[in-house]
């Protein structure tokens, strides 16, 4: 029986105190073949990964010896955990250690769009110097909608706040009576309310049946002609035709996108378009931000393979027998 199956490309000083402390196989690529991978996950008692590798019920069903999936960032939408769970398999993950970098990223966007960063880059390293065409528009003032109050969101806001900005926030799941609430200012609003009111639009919601393309032609068609929309979430919330289309009508102002339904996306015209940014997913990949993931997720991987409990979990701390799954002590 070997120890760790890591399919994507993890790297830091904690791997290398993992490799020193058990039997690692680093494969960065194997993601993307899944039938080797189903071949290989037999002999592992633990598997790491990203948002890359499908960690679906044919996956767990395939990793008999495995006692520990460690994920390495938040999204979970790549992991079966109910599959996991009731094949009493540990789901660690790293729930916070990147929402800083995430944060900053949409603060990048939201000042990149609404100054014309990228476009005003381009057009002077081509020898342009058009003072009058990168007039932007101020955060100050302005009203920021934010969809998914969670942690990211959290952070958006305080940071949002900082440039005067006003808070608005749709969540089914935030009480208005929260901590998060007064203490980031924000207004909760209907989803209806956030879209017609917000100058900017940040998401921040989890891939899930209710929202995958939740940004559809009649959510884009309430927004503010001049709305700047910027997503760091998960690319399938987005219905990217849709956004091409109010894009072209000039029914929103802009749109910043670091997720796609497609990972790396086929060639889109949003490529051609001026008042968009994209990047490749790149929202919680800073030194500091993989560093806390990276040490967290590989402590976690450990401290399960050694009896000991995880300490960010989604299921459970430590694997559990049949017996104890099939009495639906989950
Ligand atoms: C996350 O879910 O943590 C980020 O989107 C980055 C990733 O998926 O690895």
């Amino acid at each position: 029986m070997r120890d760790v199956l890591v399919s994507e490309n993890i790297v830091g000083e904690e791997m290398e105190a993992l490799k020193r402390s058990f039997d690692v196989v680093f494969e960065p690529q194997l993601w993307e073949e899944q039938d080797a991978l189903l071949r290989r996950v037999g002999e592992f008692r633990a598997l790491v990964v990203r948002n890359q590798t499908k960690v679906d019920r044919e996956l767990l069903a395939a990793g008999k010896k495995l006692q520990v999936i460690g994920r390495a960032g938040v999204g979970l939408d790549n992991v079966d955990v109910n599959a996991a769970s009731e094949r009493g398999v540990v789901v660690a993950w790293t729930p916070e250690q990147n929402s800083i970098s995430v944060a900053e990223l949409v603060i990048g966007m939201m000042l990149g769009l609404s100054r014309m960063i990228p476009t005003a880059d381009r057009s002077t390293r081509s020898g342009g110097w058009e003072r009058q065409k990168f007039t932007g528009t101020e955060l100050f003032g302005k009203t920021l909608g934010i969809v998914g109050l969670g942690r990211i969101g959290f952070l958006v806001a305080m940071r949002a706040r900082a440039f005067g900005m006003r808070i608005i926030a749709h969540d089914a799941f935030v009480s208005p009576d929260s901590f998060m609430i007064s203490e980031c200012g924000a207004t909760l609003v209907s989803l209806d309310e956030l879209l017609a009111q917000a100058d900017v639009i940040s998401v921040h919601v989890p891939k899930t049946p209710q929202t995958v393309l939740m940004f559809n032609d009649d959510r884009f068609a309430r927004m503010k002609p001049d709305a700047l929309f910027v997503n760091t979430s998960r690319g399938e919330v987005v219905d990217e035709d849709a956004l091409i289309r109010a894009l072209k009508d000039k029914r929103i102002g802009g749109a910043a996108l670091d997720v796609r339904g497609i990972e790396p996306p086929e060639k889109s015209p949003l490529a051609e378009m001026e008042n968009v940014i994209l990047t490749p997913h790149i929202a919680a990949f800073t030194v500091e931000g993989q560093r806390r993931v990276v040490s967290s997720i590989c402590r976690d991987v450990a401290a399960v393979l050694r009896g000991e409990g995880a300490k960010y979990y989604v299921n459970f701390p430590r694997p559990r027998s049949s017996a104890e799954t099939t009495r639906g002590t989950l």
